[in-house]
């Protein structure tokens, strides 16, 4: 059992959310888990935290969120996939106020550490042109070409904490994490990603017989995609570690989009007809974690197989599209 009190900013959503189950899981009794929406909305609703609806972008609710912390986690942020950073980049940058406000009240309440969840979007464009990827080291966010909008947020906020440590000492830690998928996160909407939404539309035309899916680009864009358990043990991993500067954590599985695709329809046991959209955002045509910086630290990295996740991601996208599509109904 672990008395400590840890703050989780943000933990209404996919990651929050599985980072509370994973403290909970390993005997923490004293969480505090924040989000800005309704409990109803929450992926996750734990029993043991005690769950707060406020917005962290408020100064005031900050100061409230850290009051006596040891850990606070910041996984707060106005975001989503392509569709939404494409087309949100002022709602994005917002973010900034969450995780300045969150900076200031964790020096003020003396907490002793504090992450911050930053993004492979914070690399320079120009490393990220061809499809045939070379993988992303840490030294390529500069000189800074980043994601505009929401890429530029998550390298400003990356040199915040920097600041804050250097400045004031208190102990910060960042995780460029390289697209996140699994269970309990958002699959439609808008603010999906590409792994909840190909399994969506799959499921889709597996349950309406209408085969022909909406691909956005060519397909050819190739990325990395980390299963969640990876991801909240990294975390843990990065939190918990001397590792002063922000690092990847990222799969260094690369598949293209139409092998996601394959691997979907693989899964639903159906052949799939793709409309590719042009038009569509896309981001950028390659990106991939280039691991060796993490192995170096913590002789660890993610390792789950994207098959693997995939599988667990679509049983779960399934079961949530039958509940609200085709209820079951009972005579
Ligand atoms: P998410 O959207 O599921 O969760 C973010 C949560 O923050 C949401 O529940 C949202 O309501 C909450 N939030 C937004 N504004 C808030 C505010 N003002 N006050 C309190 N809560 C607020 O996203 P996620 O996938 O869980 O991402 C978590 C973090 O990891 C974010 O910082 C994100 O940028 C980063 N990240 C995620 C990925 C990924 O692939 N999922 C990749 C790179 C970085
Ligand atoms: N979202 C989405 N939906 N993407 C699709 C779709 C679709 O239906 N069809 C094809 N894609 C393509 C996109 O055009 C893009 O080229 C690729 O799949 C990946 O899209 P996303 O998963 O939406 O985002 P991303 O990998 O470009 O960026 C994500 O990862 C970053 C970290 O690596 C975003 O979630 C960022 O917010 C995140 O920081």
């Amino acid at each position: 059992m672990n008395n400590n009190l840890i703050v989780i900013a943000g933990a209404g959503g996919f990651i929050g959310g599985h980072l509370v189950r994973y403290f909970e899981d390993r005997g923490y009794v004293n969480i505090r888990a924040i989000d800005i929406k309704p409990l109803d909305e929450w992926y996750q609703v734990s029993e043991v935290a005690e769950n707060v609806v406020a917005d962290l972008s408020e100064i005031t609710a900050c100061h409230a969120a850290c009051r006596g912390a040891t850990e606070v986690y910041n996984l707060a942020a106005d975001m989503g996939g392509m569709g939404f950073i494409e087309n949100n980049k002022a709602l994005c940058m917002l973010s900034v106020l969450i995780n300045t406000h969150l900076l200031m009240a964790a020096k003020d309440a003396g907490v002793s550490r504090y992450f911050y969840a930053s993004s492979a979007c914070v690399y320079n464009a120009s490393k990220q042109v061809s499809e045939d990827v070379t993988a992303l080291k840490e030294e390529d966010a500069y000189p800074a070409m980043p994601e505009d909008g929401y890429g530029w947020e998550k390298l400003f906020s990356e040199r915040m904490c920097r600041h804050f440590r250097e400045d004031f000492g208190l102990i910060t830690r960042v995780a460029r994490f390289h697209n996140v998928y699994g269970p309990e996160g958002t699959w439609e909407g808008g603010r999906e990603k590409a792994p909840a939404a190909i399994c969506r539309k799959v499921i889709t035309a597996k349950h309406t017989g209408e085969h022909q899916i909406e691909v956005w680009g060519d397909g050819k864009q190739t990325r990395s995609f980390m299963y969640i358990d990876d991801c909240v043990q990294g975390i843990d991993r990065i939190m918990h570690s001397e590792i002063l500067e922000p690092i990847n954590l990222g799969s260094s599985e690369l598949t293209s989009i139409n092998g996601l695709v394959d691997m979907v329809g693989e899964i639903a046991g159906i052949d799939i007809e793709r409309n590719h959209l042009l038009d569509a955002p896309k981001g950028v045509n390659g990106r991939n974690s280039d691991n060796s910086l993490i192995q170096d630290y913590l002789g660890w990295e993610p390792s789950i197989r994207l098959r693997d996740g995939m599988k667990r991601t679509f049983d779960w996208i399934e079961s949530e599209y039958l509940e609200k599509y085709q209820p079951v109904t009972t005579a």
